[in-house]
């Protein structure tokens, strides 16, 4: 562990364009649940049907009532943890360019990330199904479920349900940067969820050397990663951080 921890530092070091991939393994330290193995959501839940636009659609109170009141209690709540200040000090010393995040918790952007590509969009704002207007979150009132807007249309996460297009913007843009950096981490993603699994591969054929950090291999291990540093994130990054402080 300690080799591949220098060996990280090292590859740090030498890069001039680092991006970030992230998944809920980056804010599970943050008490935010991931959503497989574990503990995961997914365990409780049917993600078909509670997380699939098809089951809002049919059942708004049920969908609000199962998943998304609970997920609202636990991100008001969540402040970063060291994984996301680590990649916070990563952009200070202009290695770190963007973090492409399938977290919908904007807890990369409160560390102080100012890149931030939202691959799956954001749970900050909830939208009106009827007149599109947004609403930030922890100003909606949650006492009745659905929660409307004040034209009466029900409210919704700014975020991806499965069934959804991933926003064209973080598409496009995900792409651009997995194919301009030299370094991708990949942080606390099962990698099972496509298309942002697809952008360590992106990485890697344009020439990219990827780092994941995960406590258990996945998809990519071996195979599309160069290494994988096993361990929670926030202390792998924290380790990390401190061998390239030695560096610089
Ligand atoms: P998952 O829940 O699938 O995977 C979480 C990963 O975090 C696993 O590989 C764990 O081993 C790892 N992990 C656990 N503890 C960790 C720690 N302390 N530090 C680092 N890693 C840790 O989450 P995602 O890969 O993000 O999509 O899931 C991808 C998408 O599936 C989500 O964005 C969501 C979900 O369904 C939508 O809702 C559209």
């Amino acid at each position: 562990m300690d080799d591949l921890i220098r060996n990280a530092a090292e590859d740090l070091c030498g890069a001039k364009r680092v991006t970030a991939l992230t998944g809920a393994g980056a804010s599970i330290e943050s008490g935010i649940p991931p959503f497989r193995g574990k503990g995961g959501l997914w365990e409780k839940y049917d993600p078909m049907e509670v997380a699939h636009i098809d089951s809002f659609l049919q059942d708004p109170v049920k969908v609000w009532n199962l998943l998304i009141k609970d997920m609202k209690d636990v991100i008001d709540r969540a402040k970063p943890n060291d994984c996301h200040k680590g990649l916070v000090k990563l952009e200070e010393l202009g290695k770190l360019q963007t973090v492409i995040t399938q977290n919908i918790d904007g807890l990369h952007q409160m560390a102080g990330n100012t890149d931030v590509i939202e691959f799956h969009g954001t749970f900050a704002w909830q939208r009106c199904m009827e007149c599109n207007t947004h609403v930030e979150t922890r100003r909606v009132d949650i006492s009745t479920i659905p929660p409307r807007c004040d034209c009466g249309g029900i409210l919704r996460p700014n975020a991806v349900f499965f069934g959804e297009m991933i926003p064209q913007e973080a598409l496009w843009r995900s792409r651009q940067v997995a194919t301009d950096c030299d370094v991708m981490l990949v942080i606390g993603t099962s990698a099972v969820v496509q298309p942002a699994a697809l952008m360590p591969v992106v990485a890697k054929e344009s020439g990219a050397k990827i780092i994941e950090i995960n406590p258990e291999s996945t998809l990519l291990t071996g195979d599309i990663s160069d290494y994988l540093i096993k361990g929670p994130a926030g202390d792998v990054m924290n380790r990390i951080m401190a061998n390239l402080d030695a560096l610089l």
